[in-house]
Order: C-alpha cells, then structure tokens, then sequence
C-alpha cells in the first residue's frame, strides 16, 4: 500500500490532489462521441418523468447531496428532498405520486442507505444509485447506477468521491434540463474544465492552507464554519472534514442562524471560517462575520475573486457561481488535513470511524 500512496505522506492527501483529475476524468467518462456530456437517455426518463427526487446518503456522501438539490432545481426544475438515510427509514416522509430515489454512496456499501433502498424498493419506487464502486450492493440493487470513476478512496475522510459526487450530479440536472427542453446560459464541460484547472491552483496552495490551520487551528477546541445559501453546505462538510481527522469541535452553520443561539458559543479567540462565493449573499455574510468578530471571533474568511475584500484571508479563483463548491471545499479539506497533521492525529484512519459502515 505504500507503493500506493507513491510519494505522500497519507492518502488523504493523495486524494485531494488528485480532484482535478478525477475531473477530467469524468468529463472524458460522461461525454458522448460528439464530446457532449450525456447522460443514459433511459436514466434521465426516469428523473424527467418522476414528480419529485429523493436524494438518500450519509455523511460527506449526504453533503454532496445537498448541493446537488440546488443544481437540479435550479437547472432541470425538478422538486429534491434530500434525507440523511439512517432518519429517513424510521421518519419516512409522505411520498409524492411519482417519486424516483436517488442514492448517494461513494463505498456503494452503507447498511443505513440500503435499507432505505431495500424498503423503497419494496414500494415499487425506482432507484439510482451514484458510487464509485462498480458492482457494490447498492449499485446491483438499483434500477440504475452512475459511477463517479474517482478511483479507490482509501482515506477515511472523503475528499475527491464528494467533488465527483457533485460533479456527477451536475451532468444528471444539464442532461434533465436538456431533455425537457430547458435552455441553460453556459456549457457545463466548459465549466468543469476550468473547475479542474482551478482546483489545481488551489492544491498548489498547500503552503499557504497549512499556515492558516497553524495560525487557527493548532490548539483551539472548537471551529465554526459559516456561510449562507450553497456556501452553507460546503461549511457543514469543511466542519465534517475537520471534525472527523483533527477531533476539534467543528460546526457548519448558516449565516443568519447564528443570532438564533449559536453566537452565544463565540468567545475571545474562537475561530470562525466564513465563505463567500455567492454574490447575493456576500455582504449579508459579511455583516455575520462582524457580529462574531464583536463578540472576539478570529475570522478567517475564504471568497471568490469579484466579491473579495482587504479583510479576506484567501481568494480563490472565480468559477461558475452554482459550481462553486467544487473548489471552495478544497481549501477546507487541505485546512482540515494540516490541522490534524499539527495535532499529531492520525489522518488516514482517524479513531471510532470506518471508511464503510456496513452495521444500521
Ligand atoms: C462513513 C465514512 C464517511 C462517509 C459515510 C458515507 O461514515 O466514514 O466518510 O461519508 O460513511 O459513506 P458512503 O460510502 O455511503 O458514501
């Protein structure tokens, strides 16, 4: 397995340089002979005839899952629930007339996600399942399988499966909207190109994310992450990230919830990382890092060039606005890494945690 992990110190790390990649590698999996990116035709009928789609996954998996309910609203205008599977078999919402579920399991092994599968199932419900393993349970147990060719994930903490997730889900809602006939502004392989080229920059940027979790996170025992609108959802997995490898107490918050109780957790010194790539949102988050800020906070704010300012502690490169949390996760995942480096933690394996998690 060393042999494996070639010149790095852990795969985590590995896995995160090796996003831009898993990139290209799924434009060139997902594109048809004309280049274009496409989709099973019999797998977007089934999303272009359901009513409604209901996203079931786990940890990082359920993250990615989250921004993808926005690509897919947002482009193909179709209705996504999005449900942590382990509540969803024991608080099982009231189904729509035409529901068609859609797993999310990078192992394509989590017991909590197949019994959803297993009763949906039992339902008559159609399913697809996205994972990174080929002939995993829930990829044999699913009408349907969308693979994220992001190579074996071996670090615990997922990193590159959850970009590929997103990325994966973006081709599902282009090739939605296209076969019902909606015109979309941009070309998502484009988009995913510079994405790639992006994410490059940002691994590139190692010296500097290192600094920063030295700087914040050496000996502080919590860590809040704010963001508001999709920014909200790559906070709840940059505070997973960190939460899982380095064991500070890490939360992902929305912006303007934080008033409603958590502020109250803010104490002198308290780092809170704030991202900000969303222009509709950028100065309402803004306002949310001066409330914390007031109360003694340690800001370390992340934006995208075109809404960055002096007080911005790193700038990230600007990508399409509804794609942004294909970059803006890397800088937490390398933050979350070198945090775990510092504590002396053990990255690859970090305690209490599988990598797959085959028990209810
Ligand atoms: C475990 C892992 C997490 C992962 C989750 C879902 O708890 O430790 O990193 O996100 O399972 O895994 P899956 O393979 O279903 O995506």
């Amino acid at each position: 397995s060393d042999i494996e992990k070639g010149t790095y110190p852990h795969y985590m790390l590995k896995e995160i340089d090796e996003q831009p990649f898993v990139m290209r590698r799924i434009i060139q999996k997902y594109q048809d002979e004309n280049g274009q990116l496409t989709i099973a035709p019999e797998v977007v009928a089934e999303v272009v005839n359901a009513d409604r789609l209901y996203i079931i996954a786990c940890g990082t998996s359920y993250h990615a899952g989250l921004v993808g309910k926005q690509l897919i609203e947002k482009w193909a205008k179709i209705p996504v629930e999005v449900h942590v599977a382990s509540e969803f078999s024991y608080n099982m919402p009231l189904l729509s007339e035409k529901p068609l579920f859609i797993y999310i399991s990078q192992s394509g092994e989590t017991a909590d996600s197949r019994a959803v599968l297993v009763q949906t199932k039992k339902l008559g419900h159609k399913a697809i399942t996205i994972t990174n393993v080929p002939g995993s349970t829930l990829s044999r147990e699913a009408d349907y399988t969308l693979l994220l060719h992001a190579g074996p994930e071996i670090a615990v903490a997922s990193t590159k499966a959850y970009t590929a997730q997103i990325a994966v889900l973006a081709i599902l809602a282009t090739a939605a909207a296209k076969a019902k006939g909606i015109a979309l502004d941009f070309d998502l392989k484009k988009e995913l190109g510079i994405i790639a080229n992006v994410m490059e920059m940002l691994c590139d940027a190692k010296e500097e994310m290192e600094k920063i979790a030295r700087e914040y996170l050496s000996t502080t025992r919590n860590c809040f992450f704010i963001g508001r609108a999709v920014d909200y959802y790559v906070c709840l997995e940059g505070a997973l990230k960190l939460k899982e490898i380095s064991y500070i107490q890490a939360e992902g918050f929305a912006g303007g919830e934080l008033k409603h109780g958590t502020i109250a957790l803010i104490e002198d010194g308290t780092p809170v990382v704030a991202l900000s790539t969303q222009e509709h949102v950028n100065l309402s988050i803004r306002g949310n890092v001066k409330e914390v800020v007031a109360r003694g906070a340690n800001p370390c704010i992340i934006s995208m060039r075109g809404l960055e300012t002096d007080e911005d502690r790193y700038v990230i490169p600007a990508v399409h606005p509804m794609l942004t949390p294909l970059v803006s996760v890397v800088p937490l995942q390398l933050i979350a890494y070198y945090a775990a480096l510092h504590r002396g933690c053990d990255v690859d394996k970090p305690r209490n945690l599988a990598k797959s998690v085959t028990v209810e």
